[in-house]
Parts: C-alpha cells; sequence; structure tokens
C-alpha cells in the first residue's frame, strides 16, 4: 500500500516479500559503514518483523522507496520510535539506500515526502535525525530536508554521540 509520492519516488509499507532486497541492503559494507557494519539475514527477519509490528502499534515505521520509472525498491525511509534521547521521547526519521543510487538527491526526495507525511497526514509534530558526526552525506541530506543541528545524544551501545537534527512542523524544508 502506498503512504506517499514525490516527483519521482513513493514510499510503501514494506511486507516480508522484501526480505531479500533488504537482506541484500543491511548486507553491502558500503551502505552499513556508518551503522554497525552488514547485517545477517536472520537479523533483517527480526528487523522485519520490528517494522511491521510498528505499523501495527503506531501507523507508522519504516517505509520502502520505490523508483517510479524503474518499479524497484531502492532502500527504506521512515519513522522510528525512540523512548528516550537525552531524557525525552522522540520519533526519528531514518533513511538507507541502495548503493547505486546515490547521489542522485533521491533521499532528500524520499526525506521531504516522509516529513510531511509526518506533520501533515499523520498530525506529528516534531521529528528528529540521529547522525553519526562523520556521515557527511547524512548531515547534508538532513539539512537539506530542513533539520537543524540541537544537540548530541549519546545512546545505548554507542561508544561517542550522535548528532540530534531536529524539525518542528511549521518550521519549513
Ligand atoms: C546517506 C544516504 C541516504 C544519502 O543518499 P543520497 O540519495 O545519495 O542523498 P542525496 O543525493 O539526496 O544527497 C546527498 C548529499 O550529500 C552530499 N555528499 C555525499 N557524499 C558526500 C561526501 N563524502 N562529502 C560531502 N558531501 C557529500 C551530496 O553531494 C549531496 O549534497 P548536494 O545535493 O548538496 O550535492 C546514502 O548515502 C546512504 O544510504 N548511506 C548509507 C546509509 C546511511 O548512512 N543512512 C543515514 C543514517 S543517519
Amino acid at each position: 500500500m502506498v503512504v506517499t509520492k514525490s516527483k519521482r519516488l513513493f514510499l510503501r509499507f514494506l511486507t516480508y516479500s522484501d526480505q531479500i532486497t533488504l537482506t541484500l541492503l543491511f548486507a553491502d559494507p558500503d551502505v552499513m559503514r556508518f551503522g554497525d557494519g552488514p547485517r545477517s539475514p536472520e537479523w533483517v527477519q527480526d528487523w522485519l518483523r520490528h517494522t511491521l509490528d510498528s505499523y501495527a502499534r503506531r501507523g507508522y515505521g519504516p517505509w520502502a522507496v520505490v523508483e517510479k520509472a524503474s518499479g524497484e525498491t531502492i532502500g527504506y525511509c521512515g519513522l522510528f520510535h525512540y523512548p528516550d534521547v537525552n531524557g525525552r521521547a522522540e520519533i526519528e526519521i531514518g533513511y538507507r539506500l541502495a548503493r547505486a543510487c546515490w547521489g542522485q538527491g533521491y533521499a532528500t526526495e524520499a526525506v521531504m515526502a516522509a516529513r510531511d507525511y509526518a506533520f501533515n497526514a499523520l498530525g506529528l509534530t516534531r521529528l528528529i535525525a540521529l547522525i553519526d558526526p562523520a556521515n557527511v552525506a547524512s548531515l547534508r541530506v538532513a539539512t537539506k530536508a530542513g533539520l537543524r543541528h540541537e544537540a548530541d545524544a549519546l545512546l545505548p551501545g554507542y561508544t561517542y554521540p550522535d548528532r540530534v537534527y531536529v524539525i518542528e512542523r511549521g518550521q519549513g524544508g
């Protein structure tokens, strides 16, 4: 089911039929460079189960990013619930695209579509992005989508803090 559309992309709900595409995405060391490294097929299955659970419980989660021209699923972009970032519950906008699709403005386009859907359709009032300070491309995507550096946060399991980028409804993009 389609969630929202942009000029070249649409976002749709992920399903178990996306398992192979996601397994390839999460297995790529370039794509996972700023995460905890490549992930196993079992890890991806768990991630997908959590995603479907998030759709049912919260009405959002990470969505598939589909290139309209090819019909290919090129990654994900969507919303993640964090119970505690510097003492407050937050909703993060997260994104990850296949290496072959980088550098065409797709992440920015997907983030803007997810941002607008979150504010206008879901009625959310604040979104954050948690970004490794060395991830220059992601910092740039967040900035282009209208997010601003607000604070840093050391998340459980991490050895150094992420940047917390923020946008609030009405701030524009
Ligand atoms: C981060 C990611 C989503 C960006 O996807 P993308 O479709 O290439 O992003 P866009 O084309 O919309 O924008 C990327 C911007 O970063 C810039 N950029 C990319 N690599 C860069 C680098 N090494 N140094 C400086 N700028 C860089 C691009 O020039 C572009 O900015 P511009 O439009 O001003 O020229 C993609 O690289 C990815 O999936 N990475 C792995 C997963 C990840 O890190 N996700 C984010 C976790 S917070």
